[in-house]
């Protein structure tokens, strides 16, 4: 089963090509990302109008690249699947929009996809992973621990309160002058830094629960800050430094709290996975891979170009769902917030918090 997998939810245009076989393997045949880093890079962040018309000029071309570079036809298409939310409106109306159009012109059903679905179902294909396990995702809109039970079956474990990781990584970055996206600036700034030269706060730490907060770290990074300013080369890397120690032992604290509530509900083996951009990080990865040794859990974390945005993933979350006969109608509405546990209390707030936490 071949299905084209088209992305626009954020700052990515993305599509791709992706072949089910019948004993869950899959192959990916073409993966495109195009990212809109420098149409946004003056602003600070993504600005949604620049980001959805600038997902209107690169689509068709794309889409059309994606099924060249799979060598595959429309015609040989099994489905289309896109990203329909959660997400910047805009953006999505266009990726979908584009979808409902190639699969009515080309007769193949239709799959709107969460985008987080995409995320969480990733590891399925690149590690052959069954259900349930547990998914950490930490990205530039998100930041939560679900338990992946089955498709379209989620359980929220924990959520970030306020700001997502990523998002706490680019406005430390932002606030050092160190540019955007902040994530690999930051990392890249500690590489040079001392972690124990500020004394930032771990929020959450030792808490009951596997919820996360970093709107006060980013408040005491900005005090620190600004208490020596003007700030020195040294100084930018020590921050940087100090703010990663943070965030790290944070993660690693939670993760612990979120094994534990999932050893304790669930059989079977213990599997941690960990997606999003922030995934790339070292220091994180490093810190999360010791706390699931300790507590007998293995680590997966899926090749980086699969676990930051991608298409990829949107056409397996598409094939996934295709072969148990849950496809959309054109119908199908473009949604800014879609939490994947519809159970689960919503988590009060504004901004990424609100839509996409
Ligand atoms: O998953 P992603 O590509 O897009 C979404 O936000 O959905 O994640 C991008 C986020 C950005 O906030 C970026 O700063 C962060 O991931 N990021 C990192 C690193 N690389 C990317 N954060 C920390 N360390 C990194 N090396
Ligand atoms: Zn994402």
């Amino acid at each position: 089963m071949r299905v084209l997998g088209i992305e626009s939810s954020c700052d990515e245009t993305a599509a791709a090509v992706v072949e089910r076989r019948d004993d869950g393997s899959a192959r990916v045949l073409s993966n495109l990302v195009l990212s809109q880093v420098r149409e946004h890079a003056a602003f600070g962040g993504v600005v949604p109008e620049i980001a959805a018309r600038a997902h209107v000029e690169a689509l068709d071309d794309l889409v059309a690249a994606a099924l060249a570079g799979a060598g595959t036809r429309l015609a040989d298409i099994d489905a289309v699947a896109a990203t329909a939310g959660p997400g910047l409106i805009g953006g999505l109306i266009v990726g979908l929009t584009t979808a409902k159009a190639i699969a009515f012109a080309a007769g193949k059903p239709l799959v709107a996809v969460n985008h987080l679905e995409g995320h969480a179902l990733t590891a399925r294909f690149t590690d052959r992973l069954s259900f349930p396990y547990l998914l950490l995702l930490v990205s530039g809109g998100h930041s939560q621990f679900v338990v992946v039970e089955g498709v379209g079956e989620f359980r929220r474990l924990g959520s970030t309160i306020d700001d997502a990781l990523g998002e706490a990584f680019d406005k430390a970055a932002k606030l050092l002058g160190l540019g955007y996206p902040g994530g690999p600036a930051v990392e890249e700034a500690a590489k040079r830094g001392d972690p124990r030269r500020f004394a930032l706060p771990r929020p959450l730490i030792d808490r009951p629960g596997a919820d996360f907060s970093f709107s006060g770290l980013k408040t005491a990074l900005r005090l620190a800050a600004e208490a020596i300013a003007p700030l020195s080369d040294q100084d930018i890397a020590d921050l940087c430094a100090s703010f990663q120690a943070a965030v790290t032992n944070v993660v690693a604290d939670r993760a612990a709290h979120a094994m534990r509530m999932f050893a304790d509900r669930y059989a079977g083996p213990d599997v941690l996975v960990v997606a999003g951009g922030v995934a790339a990080n070292e220091a994180i990865r490093v810190a999360l891979r010791a706390e699931a040794s300790r507590r007998g859990f293995r680590l997966v974390a899926p090749p980086l170009q699969l676990c930051s945005d991608n298409a990829a993933m949107i056409a397996w979350a598409g094939a996934e769902r295709l072969a148990l006969g849950l496809t959309d109608s054109l119908a199908a509405a473009a949604r800014p917030r879609w939490p994947l546990d519809l159970t689960a209390p919503a988590v009060l707030g504004s901004g990424a918090k609100g839509a996409k936490a």
